[in-house]
């Protein structure tokens, strides 16, 4: 054998050799895999308060080390303000429960995007993180945990803006920061294949988030965080629009105005068109949106897990009432004679547009209930209607699915389109008013007292973690700020106007009657 000879004979022997390690690897890398991921069939509430929706957005180690790596962008009030749950707004899980993660956040082994397994435990959100919320009379007070309310406090846009910055830091977010870190905290030592999973989805999740900065702008962080000129969504509300025409439409956005409130989903079977503007019909599509709207993605949400846990979720909010309000309060007395009273005045200004309970409880439909009522004519803020691309965001909503893709909505279950294109808010049972603080769309009206007119509407006020009122019924808010509420709420500010739904009667205008008002506001806390 020539030395060439011997050469060539000793490289297929190591081709063979390294062939060889790929395939017993790759065996054993599907092997490993189909044991990270365990589906679980959950009930409807279980799969609303810890299930994955799809939505994992990162490793479990890197989420539970970033509020030590940046204290800037997790404590951007200062460490006075309280920790990063506090901050943000975010209600306190459990020790030993889920990981003691707050609530509305799961683990699951599926990656994000994909929902392919994962070595290590990813971190995601879902529909309890916006629609639970913690009624508290006091800054002491442990509060009662109501699912199916919207959060008052969650300041979600705010904490993805600081943690987009945290990831675009490549000084301080690195792999071995992230794993001494973690070692240290935890006493527990990554495995190689969490590691080397942490560092992909790293180097991917940086990707995306600068490809996107020139489109969207650097991401706001530290007390920029809490500035309401910066970050004006503030506590309770988020811009769902901006994304969509974001994500679908490959668009800035840079004008919309549309806040909308993080809403209750209580009694969901009795809705027809879902959304404020009443611009979704039939179940699938909306819960489908919902989820892609916080990051599921079509591929993910055709796996049997998590499709099944998206429906579990919206099943459970068919039947979902509130704690009753003197469930809520049982210090609370309410006066049958006022609720007697207050009923007829309902009856004669409200029921036409949001029905009634009968005696049982089940909802009596309003002869205008489930009608778009042009928000002219109702007086309140239209940004939530007519921000740019309102009329076309339907058609590419649409068309972003491939045409058999089954998740693909009917055109017609979206408006605007061929079953309406009033830009307006919809009349619905309001089952559980007391719950809906702040109310309106764009969460600009603390209390039922102010939205009845009983009592003025605050023209500037401090969003955070607000206590609850049981008397005026809704969300205290003081005229100054403190560290708890950081967030300025100006009425005059495009998106945030306070205005309108003037029923039964303009503040102290003709026919205002303080009596009458008084008894609604007793019968509105029974319903
Ligand atoms: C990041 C916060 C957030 C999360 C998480 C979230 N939602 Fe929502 N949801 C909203 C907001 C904001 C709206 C109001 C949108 C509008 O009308 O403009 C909404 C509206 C809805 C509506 C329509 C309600 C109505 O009164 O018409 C349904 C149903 C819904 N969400 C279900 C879900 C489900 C199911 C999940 C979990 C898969 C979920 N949401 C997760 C913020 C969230
Ligand atoms: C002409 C139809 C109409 C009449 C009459 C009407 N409403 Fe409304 N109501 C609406 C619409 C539409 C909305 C949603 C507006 C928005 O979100 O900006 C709404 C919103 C509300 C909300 C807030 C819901 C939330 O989640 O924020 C409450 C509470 C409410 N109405 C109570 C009443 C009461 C009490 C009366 C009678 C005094 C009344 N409404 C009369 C159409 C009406």
């Amino acid at each position: 054998m020539s030395a060439g000879q011997k050469i060539a004979r000793a490289a297929m022997w190591a081709g063979i050799g390294l062939t060889a390690v790929l395939v017993v690897s790759t065996l054993l890398f599907v092997h490993a895999e189909s044991t990270w991921v365990h589906p679980k069939a959950l009930g409807t509430e279980e799969s609303f308060r810890h299930s994955t929706t799809g939505t994992e957005i990162m490793p479990l180690p890197v989420f539970q080390v970033l509020p030590t790596l940046f204290p800037d962008q997790f404590q951007p009030g200062g460490p006075a303000a309280g920790d990063w749950i506090d901050q943000f707004g975010f209600i306190r899980g459990e020790p030993g429960v889920n990981e003691g993660l707050p609530s509305g956040f799961f683990v699951s082994n599926h990656r994000p995007k994909s929902g392919a397994p994962s070595p290590v435990q990813f971190v995601g959100i879902n529909c309890s993180l916006c629609h639970t919320s913690l009624i508290k009379r006091s800054d002491s007070d442990h509060g009662v945990l109501v699912r199916g309310m919207g959060s008052t406090s969650l300041d979600f846009i705010a904490w993805v803006d600081g943690f987009k910055t945290a990831i675009l830091d490549e000084r301080r977010m690195t792999p071995e920061n992230i794993f001494s870190t973690y070692e240290k905290e935890s006493g527990r030592e990554l495995s190689l294949s969490e590691k080397l999973m942490i560092r992909l989805w790293l180097t991917q999740t940086r990707k995306t988030v600068k490809q996107l900065e020139p489109q969207v702008d650097n991401p706001y962080g530290g007390a920029d965080l809490l500035n309401a000129e910066f970050m004006p969504n503030g506590p309770s509300r988020t811009q769902p629009f901006r994304n969509l025409v974001r994500n679908i439409m490959d668009r800035p956005a840079l004008l919309d105005r549309g806040y909308c409130k993080l809403p209750v989903l209580y009694e969901q079977k009795d809705r027809t068109w879902g959304q404020f503007d009443g611009s979704v019909h039939d179940r699938l599509t909306r819960s489908v949106l919902a989820a892609m709207a916080i990051g599921a993605t079509m591929y993910n949400l055709s796996t049997p897990e998590i499709s099944n846990n998206v429906e579990q979720s919206i099943a459970y909010t068919l039947d979902l009432k509130p704690p009753k309000f003197t469930e809520a309060f049982p210090d609370q007395k309410l006066d049958a004679q006022k609720i007697g009273r207050g009923a007829k005045v309902y009856m004669a200004h409200c029921d036409g547009c949001h029905g009634h309970p009968d005696q049982n409880g089940s909802w009596v439909r309003g002869a205008a209930q489930d009608v778009v009522i042009p928000y002219e004519k109702l007086g309140v803020d239209g940004e939530r209607v007519t921000f740019r691309y309102y009329d076309t965001l339907g058609d590419a909503l649409v068309d972003s699915f491939p045409p058999k893709q089954p998740l693909r909505p009917k055109r017609e279950d979206i408006r605007p389109g061929p079953l309406g294109s009033t830009r307006g808010y919809i009349g619905v049972p309001i089952v559980g008013a007391y719950a809906r603080t702040p109310f309106l769309h764009n969460g600009a009206v603390p209390t039922l007292a102010a939205l009845i007119n009983l009592k003025p509407r605050p023209a500037l006020f401090y969003r955070g973690a607000n206590n609850y009122d049981p008397i005026d019924a809704g969300l205290v808010v003081p005229s100054t700020p403190d560290p708890k509420r950081y967030f300025r709420f100006d009425t005059s500010v495009a998106g945030n106007s306070n205005r309108g739904h003037d029923y039964p009667w303009a503040y102290k205008g003709p026919g205002w009657n303080e009596a009458d008002l008084q008894d609604l506001l007793e019968y509105l806390k029974t319903i």
